[in-house]
C-alpha cells in the first residue's frame, strides 16, 4: 500500500481486500456507528450484504434504533477489521434506503426462518419476556403456512455512499500504514497519515 502508486478508487482497493481476505472473514460483521439527534453516536455490528460503485449495503429493520438515527442524520461509519491480516478499512459518508425492489430479491433470497423473524421482531423496541418472540413466531408462521413471506414493509436495506475511505495495515515498531480517500468534486484525493 503506497500512495505512490495508489489504486485510484478505493472501492476497488477494499474489493481487492475482502477477495483477498477470503479465508480470513471479516468475523461476522461490520461495525455501523449512527449519530442520534442529541449528537450522541451508537454503534453495532451489521453484515455487509454488498457494495458496489455506489457504496455498501447492509439490511435491517427501519424502525429499529439505527434506522431512527438515520432518519434524522443520515450521516453513518462503517469500520471493517480483519484479525488475522491486521488490516482495517474505515467507511464514512451518506446513508440512503435501497430501492424496494433491491430489498424484495435479497429478502426472498434469505431462509424462511430469518424471514419470519424480520416479521415478528419490533427491533429496539423494548419487550417484555421471550414469550412474545415465541408466541409471535407461531402466529406468523400460521399467518404464512403454504406461501411466500413477503419483505416486510418495515424491513430493508441502506447503503452507505462514501466519501471517505481509510486503509490501515499493521507496520513494525507500531508505525502503521494509513492511506486516506476523500472524494472532492468526483475525485478521489488521496493522503497518507501518520499512524
Ligand atoms: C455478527 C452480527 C451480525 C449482525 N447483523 C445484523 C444485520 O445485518 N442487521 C441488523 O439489523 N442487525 C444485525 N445484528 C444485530 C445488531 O448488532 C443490533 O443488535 C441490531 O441491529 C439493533 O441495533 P439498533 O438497536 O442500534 O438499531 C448483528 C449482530 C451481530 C453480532
Amino acid at each position: 500500500m503506497h500512495e505512490q502508486n495508489p489504486t485510484p478508487n478505493p472501492i476497488d482497493l477494499v474489493s481487492t481486500w475482502l477477495t483477498d481476505a477470503d479465508d480470513h472473514p471479516l468475523h461476522g460483521g461490520v461495525t455501523l456507528a449512527t449519530v442520534g439527534p442529541d449528537g450522541r453516536p451508537s454503534a453495532r455490528i451489521v453484515l455487509l450484504r454488498g457494495h458496489d460503485e455506489r457504496g455498501f449495503v447492509f439490511y435491517t429493520n427501519y424502525r429499529s434504533r439505527k434506522a431512527e438515527e438515520l432518519q434524522t442524520n443520515p450521516q453513518a461509519a462503517m469500520v471493517l477489521w480483519w484479525r488475522d491480516l491486521k488490516q482495517q478499512v474505515r467507511i464514512e459518508g451518506r446513508v440512503n434506503k435501497v430501492s424496494r425492489e433491491e430489498s424484495e430479491v435479497y429478502f426472498a433470497s434469505r431462509p424462511r426462518g430469518h424471514q419470519l423473524g424480520a416479521w415478528v421482531s419490533k427491533q429496539s423496541r423494548v419487550i417484555p419476556d421471550r414469550a412474545v418472540l415465541n408466541d409471535g413466531l407461531t402466529e406468523t408462521r400460521r399467518r404464512f403456512e403454504n406461501r411466500d413471506i413477503p419483505c416486510p414493509p418495515h424491513w430493508g436495506g441502506y447503503r452507505l455512499s462514501p466519501d471517505m475511505i481509510e486503509f490501515w495495515e499493521e507496520g513494525e515498531h507500531r508505525l502503521h500504514d494509513r492511506l486516506r480517500y476523500r472524494r472532492q468534486d468526483g475525485e478521489w484525493r488521496i493522503e497518507r497519515l501518520a499512524p
